[in-house]
């Protein structure tokens, strides 16, 4: 039996996660998938009731008696200092050592980019580091508050981290028969740091004499993913880089509204999550595109090792496309309900038609 856990969170999280929901339930049923979803309640209205983020106890029931786990999103306006997003997934990533954020980002439909001239063949993978760099909540303030204050916060790279996140990006690499491996730093500025990775990005690069390496700073990689993203097939960077630039790929390749991303630790669990967030401004509405937060499943299935099940779900995506039943994002007037109840049925279909 395979179990996950699914968090719906906040905003959007709900409407969209309900969507993935009954996806994963037809892939279920269709692929004779023995699956449990169980619904937990965790997020801004919990927090708000009793004041919990993620106890210990629910902590390690998560990570110990679920295969992985589906978030929505996390982050209300009536929690301005984000604390519980803070405690439940970066809590998560960490407990749990999740240290690949795999973000693809893949241009399905050239029309969804805002490109003037997009190149199909645009399909890139980030491998963001995700324990580590300014994300390790290093640092302090002093005289807070006062015209005197300080704030620091520190960048912690260590070379077992960097070393394990830039071999997952070349294994993936080599077992997907892509081509080249980019590292994306601020080696010119941030000299300690940008030390480390270089050199470990020439060390375990050179294991993999297949694979071009090529290391590029984030301002120019920025810039350069917006005027010829088809030259990135696996990128890898830090932790706070990996962050921008997938939002920033995701939407050159269709929006925050079609990009999944797994929390990975290759060897034992996962949490799976949309790069988007609970987008306070349409939550509520029902018209937040639900195709993230499916394509969540599809990562989730294929992880969990039930590939036709996940080819399945990436079908029914692409089908809602070419028959335009798509969210307001892309131009529709589906509804977040219309648009994940269409794909749940084409997979319905497929399975007895
Ligand atoms: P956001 O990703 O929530 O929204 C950015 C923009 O994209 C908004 O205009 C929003 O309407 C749009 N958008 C996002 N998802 C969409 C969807 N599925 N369909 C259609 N449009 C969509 O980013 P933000 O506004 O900076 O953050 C809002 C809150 O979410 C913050 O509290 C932030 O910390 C949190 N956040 C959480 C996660 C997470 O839980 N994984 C990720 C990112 C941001
Ligand atoms: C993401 C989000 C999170 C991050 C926030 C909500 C903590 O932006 O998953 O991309 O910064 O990692
Ligand atoms: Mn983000």
């Amino acid at each position: 039996m395979v179990r996950i856990a699914l968090i719906p969170g906040d905003g959007i999280g709900p409407e969209v996660v309900r969507a993935a929901k009954d996806v994963m339930r037809v892939a279920a049923e269709k692929h004779g998938l023995d699956l449990t979803l169980d619904d937990w309640d965790l997020g801004a209205d919990r927090y708000l009731r009793d004041g919990t983020t993620l106890s210990p106890e629910d902590r390690d029931r998560l990570v110990g008696d679920y295969d992985a786990a589906l978030l929505g999103a996390l982050g209300d306006p009536r929690v301005p200092d984000n604390v519980h997003a803070r405690d439940i997934l970066l809590g998560l990533r960490l407990f749990a050592d999740l240290y690949v954020n795999y973000r693809p980002c893949k241009l399905l439909v050239p029309a969804l980019s805002p490109l003037r001239n997009p190149d199909p063949a645009t399909d890139i993978v980030f491998f963001r580091e995700n324990t580590e760099g300014l994300y390790a909540g290093m640092g302090g303030s002093f005289k807070t508050g006062t015209a005197d204050e300080i704030a620091i916060e520190e960048s912690l790279n260590t070379y077992k981290g960097v070393e394990r996140i830039v071999r997952a990006a070349f294994e993936h690499a080599l077992a997907t028969g892509r081509t080249s491996v980019t590292l994306v730093d601020k080696a010119n500025v941030l000299a300690y740091e940008g030390g480390l990775w270089r050199r470990v990005f020439a060390e375990v690069g050179s294991e993999f004499p297949g694979i071009d390496r090529n290391a590029m700073y984030v301002d120019a990689m920025a810039m350069d993913l917006v005027r010829r993203p088809q030259r990135y097939e696996v990128v890898v960077t830090s932790n706070l880089f990996g962050d921008i630039l997938s939002d920033l790929a995701a939407q050159i390749t269709g929006g925050l509204g079609l990009a999944p991303s797994g929390n990975i630790n290759p060897q034992s669990w996962a949490l799976f999550e949309p790069v988007h967030g609970s987008a306070p401004d349409i939550a509520g509405k029902g018209i937040a595109n639900p195709v993230a937060a499916v394509a969540c499943v599809s990562l989730a299935l294929g992880h969990l090792g039930m590939e036709e099940a996940a080819a399945d779900v990436d079908d029914c995506i692409r089908a809602s496309f070419e028959e335009g039943v798509t969210t307001p994002d892309l131009g529709g007037t589906a509804t977040t309900r219309e648009a994940g109840r269409w794909m749940a049925a084409r997979l319905l279909d497929a399975a007895t038609g």
